[in-house]
């Protein structure tokens, strides 16, 4: 049996409050996964939630809460975005959970028998918002960059993981997988801070600094460091260590964003599957960051645009269309809500809207709202057939490719030039012809739009998947699940009932607010 197509996101910090960045991280993966079940793939879609560590232990305690149900709480928003956001993931991880805190212990014990985690004392400069030790080459200027925040130096005896072993392998792994780390140009930062020595990671916690973590099997009296703890999720998920691991492991992508490629996961997550023995994943897929004026959105800036907010007032699917439309996948891209807005009316409001319209309107006049025999082929006819094999296939292309954003361009272009068809063959004016070809004409016409329209739809289906099925509805289709044999020109839609007009994307003046 074929391994699924395994695919994860990163888990989110449960400290803070979802927004775009954690929006488009997942509309973003379940857009890779529903184009992979479309086209035939088996998809195992995983994604979670980061739980332990210092932050949410002082998260809850300002809330006068138990870490857990701090944790809880948390975990009900992050949910809540997921299903709100429309996301088809398979499974959803959370740290706390005894499957995965049983997996973490496995492993440190497997690596402390093995004699990859050792202790040892230490001092250094701790950045209590990073939550990790800090070194000479991460200041900036002969100063500790603002995003470690307070910055304390502290000695301690503590367990580490001995990174600097497996350096030369990593190395060598990376720089003969050329598909390891996507977009590429992003495995040149992984080389770049490869050629200094690696230290080896401090692994663990002393328990009187954090209580909240996966205490170490073989010293109960520290605690696991955040990081190696939610790494380990995109196997504990998936049932390391028994059968059923391999039905999905190896990850065909894990997608995160570009702050936690290095070292995380393009150095700590690769050592540490290679020093218990378990084969690479296939790939990261890098995105950029969404950013307000220049800054990357995040909590602790506090210019975050709440997601859910947009979903409510222009719809899930408008919101997951902006996302990709605007984001070119690996770079960043600054949010703009009046682009939103135009976005809103241009795209979807008048060439989307504006088409559907238009032919249930046409449809229901002229047509007796059925989809009518088309029997004509002129130039017209043929260049619009055209149009939509090839931009079914540049669509294709363009999905696999990860170029989701010229992916759009390309199908709204379509969709523009089916208006354009519309009003070059000008159905208003075949209506008052007596002209028996010219009723041909009209109908031809009327069909062809359907036609355009369905394919139109089912290549934004992994976009767009609740406007794709309503569309779909409203002109009679049946609904898709696959790709294969849907989108080549047909006239499956003859006889089909269109449905009465119907407005999918109000103007926002006219929105109850
Ligand atoms: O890093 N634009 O969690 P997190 C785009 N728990 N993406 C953004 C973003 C922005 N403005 N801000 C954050 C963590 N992200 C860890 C991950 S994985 C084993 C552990 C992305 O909640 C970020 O790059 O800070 C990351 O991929 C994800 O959101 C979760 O970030
Ligand atoms: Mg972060």
């Amino acid at each position: 049996m074929a391994k699924n197509f395994y695919l994860t996101t990163a888990i989110d910090y449960a400290n803070g409050s979802p927004h775009l960045g954690h929006a488009y991280e997942k509309v973003l993966s379940d857009v890779i996964a529903r184009f992979n079940r479309m086209r035939g793939k088996k998809v195992h879609f995983l994604t979670g939630l980061d739980e332990h560590g210092q932050k949410v232990q002082q998260s809850a305690k300002k809330a006068g809460v138990s870490p857990l149900e701090f944790c809880n709480e948390q975990a009900a928003k992050f949910t809540d975005l997921c299903k709100k956001l429309n996301i088809s993931n398979d499974d959803y991880i959370r740290t706390t959970q005894p499957r995965h805190i049983e997996t973490v212990r496995l492993i440190l014990q497997k690596l402390f028998d093995k004699g990859d985690i050792y202790k040892a004392e230490y001092k250094g400069f701790y950045s209590t918002r990073q939550e990790q030790f800090l070194q000479e080459k991460d200041k900036v200027d002969g100063k500790w960059p603002e995003i470690f925040g307070d910055v304390v130096e502290i000695t301690e005896s503590n367990y580490f993981f001995r990174l600097q072993k497996y350096q030369d392998w990593l190395v060598d792994y990376i720089k003969n997988h050329d598909d390891f780390i996507y977009p590429r140009f992003r495995a040149k930062q992984v080389v770049e801070f490869l050629r200094e020595p690696l230290n080896d990671l401090c692994i663990s916690r002393p328990r009187e600094r954090l209580e909240w973590g996966i205490p170490l099997p073989f010293d109960e009296s520290y605690v696991t460091y955040v990081w190696f703890d939610a790494l380990v999720n995109y196997i504990s998920a998936i049932g390391y260590g028994t059968d059923k691991f391999s039905d999905n492991w190896p990850a065909d992508f894990h997608v995160i964003g570009k702050d936690i490629l290095v070292p995380p996961h393009s150095v700590y997550w690769p050592i540490m599957l290679k020093a218990i023995g378990v084969d690479m994943p296939k790939s990261f897929l890098v995105h950029g960051w969404w950013l307000s004026s220049g800054e990357k959105m995040s909590k602790s800036l506090g210019n975050v645009v709440n997601p859910l907010d947009l979903a409510d007032k222009f719809g899930v699917d408008t919101f997951r269309y902006f996302l990709m439309r605007e984001m070119n996948v690996g770079q960043d891209s600054e949010f703009s809500f009046d682009l939103f807005v135009t976005r809103y009316t241009s795209d979807l409001g008048n060439d989307l809207g504006n088409l559907l319209n238009r032919l249930l309107n046409m449809g229901g006049r002229y047509c007796s709202g059925k989809v009518p025999q088309a029997k004509i082929e002129e130039e017209f006819e043929t260049e619009l057939k055209k149009s939509a094999a090839e931009t079914a296939d540049e669509a294709m292309r363009l999905y696999e490719g990860m170029q989701f954003h010229i992916a759009l361009e390309k199908i709204f272009n379509f969709i523009r030039g089916i208006n354009r068809y519309a009003e070059q063959r000008a159905p208003w004016k075949l209506a008052k012809s007596a002209d028996p070809k010219d009723l041909e004409l009209l109908n031809t016409t009327i069909a062809n739009m359907a036609e355009s329209l369905r394919i139109s739809s089912i290549l934004l289906a992994p976009i767009m998947p609740g406007i794709s099925a309503k569309i779909l509805k409203l002109i009679g289709a049946s609904p898709v699940e696959s790709f294969e044999g849907m989108l080549q020109w047909g006239n499956s839609l003859e006889g089909a009932k269109l449905a009465e007009k119907e407005i999918l994307f109000p103007r926002p003046e006219q929105k109850a607010q």
